[in-house]
């Protein structure tokens, strides 16, 4: 059952910024951009690296290893060497706080 989990305040997240969170294991970056909070899987899809110390520019997150690309939005994998997409979260924001849907 997907279930609506309590990750974090908006505010623990800065701007243009994401931070990892995990829930039962799963390894998950909370985003603030530009068009609000979004949430994928914390690693990359190229090899076992987190994108914790990843950049975000505007809707994208670079990872920090090889420099491979993702749409933040819709996880999609942009540039090279990733080709396989980020799995994505829903995410609802209310009262200051950040609830990712866990599926
Ligand atoms: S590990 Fe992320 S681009 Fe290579």
């Amino acid at each position: 059952m997907n279930q609506w989990i309590d990750a974090c305040a908006t505010d623990e997240v800065d701007e243009e910024d994401l931070i990892a969170w995990e829930h039962e294991g799963r390894k998950i970056a909370i985003y603030n951009t530009e068009k609000g909070f979004f949430a994928t899987d914390l690693m990359c899809t190229h090899e076992e690296q987190s994108l914790e110390d990843g950049l975000v520019i505007d809707c994208v997150i670079e990872c920090p290893l090889h420099g491979g690309r993702f749409d933040i939005c819709s996880g999609k994998a942009l540039s090279a060497p990733v080709y396989e997409d980020l799995k994505t979260y829903p995410v609802d924001v209310r009262d200051g706080r950040v609830f990712v849907q866990v599926q």
